[in-house]
């Protein structure tokens, strides 16, 4: 392996990262920096602010929180989204609380300003009490906010100058359009608090190091490697292969669907020529084809995932810098979102999401309560995750700990991350920005540390 040079100085930040496989244990609960980033990380990305399915008719609004701000997403009349500061121009309050329809527009609670559902102020009661100057048109509408449309969900973002969703999003987003993601529907939906800070919570998910450790069930020589020169016997290798699929079928409570899982099940007895390489291909490439055909035949949007294959295209994460994150395998994903709430607290939402017949779709999902992360109710995978999570929390703290050591070769998307994140609170313009971002959204496992231009 190679060795980690000093090609990259480190940026006029506290913390930074200055050689790129060590991580100073103080970006992870330091006051200040945590401060620096609510500052120049958070108001300048793009987030994902709710599903698509939660506003599905027009007049359907969220509100969508991070750290102090609030925003008001709304379905406007022609189906697209707008999206607003949930702020009355009064005297600031709120407009809406959690979700809903506004028939009409909105009534701010306390004195009765009305805005229209395009954001408009319409009406201010006993108007000729206020000072013209207070009065000014532009001055008593909800402040807009950039919103825009990507993958089934609506995007905010607070920065006016910060290049378009899409190019913020690539490669991701053209690989997951390919995926179809944009049909896929909620069939369950979590949130749990994690006492970590948000980086720490992301960097569980973005490595397969921790795989063989944290998730021993999940370690199947179908998936993982068949040992050199090790008799293959197709039979054994199709049951391991299911059991595999089942394994992260039950343990994600359905990032591989139970309904594919099935799809698996029904080729169970298929013959397999003896070579093990083609025997593999052979299976992976039946199945994918039984999946797809499955699929298509009830009427859902599915693409198809041998082409996928065939395009390099068939692999299971992806992130959307900083806090989405979608893990598509056969029909369906899950899906994450991460937010800070503090410097050591995070809110963790999973999506499971899958495809449904065309007009067969399921209602508007319901927000979930949150659970803490030792709740019971986790499904296995989760389970295993989260228990690390706030060991490690704690233990940055400890005196003669002071940085991460990345592997560089399996922990190298860790360090761009935490270099992009760098990027960031250094007030890098967007144009220098772009390409990290581009680097980051990517398939994150094994990757190596990579030359993001600062
Ligand atoms: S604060 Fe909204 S009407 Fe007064
Ligand atoms: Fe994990």
């Amino acid at each position: 392996m190679a060795t980690v040079d000093q090609r990259w100085s480190a940026l006029p930040v506290p913390y930074a990262i200055e050689l790129p496989d060590r991580v100073r244990k103080e970006r992870y609960f330091d006051p200040d920096f945590y401060r620096l980033e609510c500052e120049l990380l958070w108001p300048r990305v793009w987030q994902m602010a709710c599903r698509l399915e939660e506003i599905p008719k027009p007049h359907d609004f969220v509100e969508y929180e991070f750290l102090d701000q609030s925003i008001v997403v709304l379905r406007t009349d022609d189906m697209g989204v707008k999206a607003f500061q949930n702020a009355c121009r009064h005297r600031g309050v709120k407009i809406v609380q959690g979700r809903g329809t506004c028939e009409s527009g909105f009534v701010c609670p306390f004195h009765g300003w009305c805005y229209g559902s395009d954001g408009q102020n319409s009406f201010v009661p006993r108007r000729r009490t206020f000072a013209e100057h207070n009065l000014y048109a532009d001055d008593l509408n909800l402040v807009p906010v950039r919103c825009e449309v990507w993958g089934g969900c609506a995007w905010i973002n607070l920065d006016d100058d910060a290049p378009p969703l899409r190019a913020c999003l690539e490669p991701a987003a053209s690989i997951l359009d390919a995926w179809k993601v944009e049909s896929l529907r909620t069939e369950w939906w979590y949130a749990c608090r994690l006492p970590v800070n948000w980086k720490l919570a992301v960097e569980a998910f973005v490595e397969s190091y921790h795989v063989v450790e944290a998730h021993p069930q999940l370690v199947i020589p179908t998936r993982y490697g068949l040992r050199e020169g090790a008799s293959f016997d197709p039979r054994a290798f199709i049951d391991a292969d299911i059991q595999y699929l089942r394994a992260m079928s039950e343990g994600m409570a359905g990032m591989v669907h139970a309904n594919d899982v099935r799809v698996a099940e029904s080729l169970r007895s298929m013959e397999l020529p003896d070579d093990p390489k083609a025997a593999i291909a052979t299976w992976n490439r039946t199945l994918n084809d039984a999946v797809t055909s499955w699929h298509r035949e009830r009427g859902a949007d599915m693409p198809d995932l041998n082409e996928l294959d065939a395009q390099g295209l068939n692999l299971e994460f992806y992130q959307c810098f900083p806090h989405y994150f979608v893990l598509p395998m056969y029909s369906s994903a899950s899906s994450y979102r991460f937010r800070p709430l503090a410097p050591e607290e995070t809110l963790m939402e999973i999506w499971s999401l899958t495809r449904f017949p065309a007009g067969d779709e399921p209602p508007e999902p319901t927000p979930p309560e949150t659970w803490e992360c030792d709740d019971p109710r986790w499904p296995p995978i989760p389970t295993q995750d989260f228990s690390n999570l706030p060991r490690q929390q704690k233990g940055l703290h400890a005196k003669g700990f002071e940085y991460m050591r990345l592997s560089e070769g399996m922990e190298g998307h860790i360090s761009n991350l935490q270099r992009t994140v760098d990027g960031f609170l250094a007030g890098l313009p967007h144009d220098e920005l772009l390409p990290a971002l581009h680097e980051v959204n990517v398939y994150p496992f094994d990757k190596p540390i990579a030359d993001l231009g600062f």
